[in-house]
């Protein structure tokens, strides 16, 4: 009787985790999807193929890369996106030493009050700061944006498929509008204050081209400035930014496979060891 009771529990949360996995599936079966636009289906697309030092198991940061991403993101795209999550002292981990991080964190302007009157008022950035959005509000943001919050990009190469080629993608993306699409989807055609981009997911994006002309930056370590290397370069530092820690993370996964492999053939041995005498008898 226990038995069976167990079974039919065991059973109730086997039907429960395969049928809750089957929801959303079956959602839009029964009750379709939001219809994506007819055009967006047809000129979407999909990330560029780049590759990144950081990649698969054995990746690791370029520290140098890190360090030309920031010059990009401080003169270019801190102009309108923060990152809220990381703070000023954090980039000691990418090779800046105390003296740096302090001057870097003094060009920006957060967030303070004065002493004296207790009026809002801003002052300069302290290595125990968040990089600050450079508005001071979401109101003020749209404002300056025709009508679109640019979001913070601390994490964002987690919060979009595709990752850090998706930002490359779509920095180096902006493009007019082909004629076939002028053509076939008039209404595509993006609206005021918007830029046509295949990687941005409705094609129409309210950024305009944040990198435009090679040079727009100057290096510091005299790699050349091309648009395609500091889109790249500021691709790989959010992606530093979304995940400090990535590297040391593969590298503990590493050492856990090493020890499971040890431990498995460790196991293995005593069984023998163990059974070897019993063995002999039959
Ligand atoms: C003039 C202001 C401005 C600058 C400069 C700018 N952005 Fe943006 N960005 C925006 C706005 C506005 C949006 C929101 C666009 C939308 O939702 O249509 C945005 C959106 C984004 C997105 C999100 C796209 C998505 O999938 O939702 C990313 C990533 C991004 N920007 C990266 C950058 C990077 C990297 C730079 C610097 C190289 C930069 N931006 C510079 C205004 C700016």
């Amino acid at each position: 009787m226990i038995r069976i009771g167990a079974l039919a529990l065991g059973f109730f949360f086997f039907a429960t985790v395969i049928f809750w996995s089957f929801i959303p599936g079956a959602y839009t079966h029964f009750f379709g999807e939001h219809p994506p636009k007819a055009a967006e289906k047809v000129f979407h697309l999909e990330p560029k193929d780049v590759s990144f030092s950081f990649d698969g198991p054995f990746g690791s940061w370029d520290a140098q890369q890190l360090q030309r991403g920031l010059k990009v993101y401080k003169e270019t795209c801190a102009a309108c996106h923060s990152l809220e999550q990381v703070s000023f002292r954090s980039l000691s981990e990418i090779g800046y030493t105390e003296a740096e991080v302090k001057a870097i964190a003094a060009e920006f302007t957060v967030p303070g009050v004065n002493p004296d009157t207790g009026e809002a008022e801003g002052r300069p950035g302290l290595p125990t700061d968040k990089f600050p959005s450079p508005y001071a509000n979401d109101i003020a943001a749209a404002a300056a944006n025709n009508n679109a919050i640019p979001p913070d990009l601390s994490l964002m190469p987690k919060a979009r498929k595709g990752g850090a080629p998706y930002i490359y993608s779509l920095l180096t993306g902006y493009q007019d509008p082909p004629a076939e699409l002028l053509q076939k989807y008039p209404e595509a055609k993006p609206g005021p204050g918007l830029n046509y981009n295949p990687y941005f997911k409705n094609l129409n994006i309210a950024m305009v081209a944040p990198l435009t002309v090679d040079g727009q930056v100057t290096y510091d370590d005299g790699t050349e400035a091309t648009v395609d290397q500091m889109a790249k370069d500021v691709s790989a530092f959010l992606s530093w930014t979304a995940e400090p820690t990535m590297i040391e993370r593969k590298r503990t996964g590493f050492w856990w496979i090493g020890f499971l492999i040890f431990a498995t053939i460790l196991a293995y041995l005593s069984k023998k060891q163990v059974w070897s005498s019993i063995k002999g008898k039959d």
